[in-house]
């Protein structure tokens, strides 16, 4: 039996971020001496505002060795090699391929480049971590996928909400019949838009993909997969000023509802937009409220703070009708560390609970929920994902 299988995953997680904290701080223990030599060689591309949330998760995992940063504004990948210490930068993909030889792609560019990018990585014999989305469409999606099976690769794509403890414990109790028949659920994540870069609200961009994705992995990691979506989008804001372009056109869906019918009765609802005045911004560890409820005949159960960030669970049931709060320790689990558990997954054959095809069924939810807005109809849904999702 060797040092990780006498772990469960969440423990095996929080053992080697801690460890590659220890590594970072040069500390001797014996934490690092059970920490596995093998670092899969890592290249990250989009080094923008995200990027600074990934580098400090990468260069601390005990399971990455970050050879080379890309990007087509060549002095963003040069500040990030010089602050993250990584010893080749390129201007673009073609170099990057070209140069220091990978692994493991971590594809963290503007929503519209994904598809495109992640497709020559995986051509390239890369393995993939996406930043959502993985493409644009259902069926480029499940290219890309059949691409990286056909050549033994592995391809993932954010968010990891399904990794949380409190994803964890809420998926536990429905099915542990705690809420009774399950009936409804509201979840909810909004802000006043990002203002460094007009793709957010240019096509391929949108309020769907960049904020509502979180929400939709949630709930149909919790409820199952979707059988029809029905939904109503709208542009608040036509017109807005950002950094990189200055005044630009909104086209694509700044205010989003969707509804979910998830079969056997039970519809949920997401509500997602960039005109949302919320006091707490991106600060998650301030957000306090219920951001995703869930319903049933004895019981209702409300997710604390952001689900990307979750506080805490708070459960009430027949047999026990006060609110109780549950699961507040985080467990080491952390949003920004996706790619780092992926490449964790790649050196030791652990799997991660998130998959690409519960990717890119919410993917099918996002462009079916569009052509319901524009058609004004239910619009039925062709893919699914292995479910339930049990940690
Ligand atoms: N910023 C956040 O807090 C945050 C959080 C979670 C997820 N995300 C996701 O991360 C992704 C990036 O968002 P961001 O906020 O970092 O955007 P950003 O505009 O700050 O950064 C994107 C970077 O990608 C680069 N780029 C674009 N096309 C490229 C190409 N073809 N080759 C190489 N580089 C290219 C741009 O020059 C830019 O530096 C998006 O999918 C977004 O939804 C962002």
């Amino acid at each position: 039996m060797n040092t990780f299988s006498a772990l469960t995953r969440r423990d095996f997680t929080k053992t080697s971020m801690l460890a590659g904290a220890a590594l970072a701080s040069g500390a001797v223990s014996t934490l690092v001496a059970d920490v596995p030599a093998k670092r899969i060689r890592t290249g990250l591309i989009g080094c923008g505002s995200v990027s600074n949330q990934y580098l400090p998760q990468l260069t601390n995992c005990p399971f990455v060795e970050v050879v080379s940063l890309c990007d087509i504004k060549p002095e963003r990948a040069r500040r990030q090699a010089e602050r993250f210490k990584v010893a080749h930068h390129y201007p673009n993909i073609e170099a990057m391929l070209a140069g220091e030889p990978f692994d493991f792609l971590i594809d963290t560019t503007d929503m519209q480049q994904h598809e495109g990018i992640n497709r020559r990585a995986l051509e390239a014999g890369k393995h993939v971590w996406s930043e959502k989305p993985i493409g644009n469409t259902l069926a480029a999606g499940q290219d890309l996928l059949r691409i990286a099976k056909a050549k033994n690769l592995r391809l993932w794509g954010a968010p990891i909400t399904v990794q949380s403890p409190q994803f964890a414990f809420m998926a536990k109790q429905l099915a542990a019949g705690k809420l009774g028949r399950v009936a409804a659920a509201h979840a909810d994540y909004g802000h006043e838009g990002p203002g460094w870069s007009a793709f957010f609200y240019e096509k391929g961009g949108g309020s769907l993909p960049d904020l509502a994705v979180y929400n939709l992995t949630s709930l149909t990691g919790l409820l199952g997969p979707v059988k029809n979506v029905s939904a109503m989008l709208s542009i608040v804001t036509p017109e807005r000023t950002v950094s990189d372009k200055g005044r630009i056109k909104v086209t694509e869906e700044d205010n989003a509802m969707v509804l979910l019918d998830h079969g056997q009765g039970i519809i949920s609802h997401v509500q997602s937009g960039f005109n949302y005045f919320n006091p707490n911004g991106h600060n998650g560890s301030k957000e306090t409220r219920h951001t995703i409820s869930i319903v049933g005949s004895t019981g209702f159960m409300g997710l604390v703070g952001y689900d990307w960030e979750p506080l805490g669970v708070d459960l009430a049931t027949k047999n026990s009708p006060t609110l109780e709060r549950h699961v507040t320790d985080p467990q080491g689990y952390k949003w920004q560390q996706g790619a780092a558990l992926a490449a964790e997954c790649l050196v030791t054959g652990k799997e991660l609970l998130v998959t690409p095809e519960q990717a890119l069924h919410v993917l099918e939810i996002i462009t079916a929920a569009r052509e319901s807005s524009a058609t004004g109809k239910r619009i039925a849904l062709t893919s699914t994902f292995k479910w339930p999702i049990v940690s």
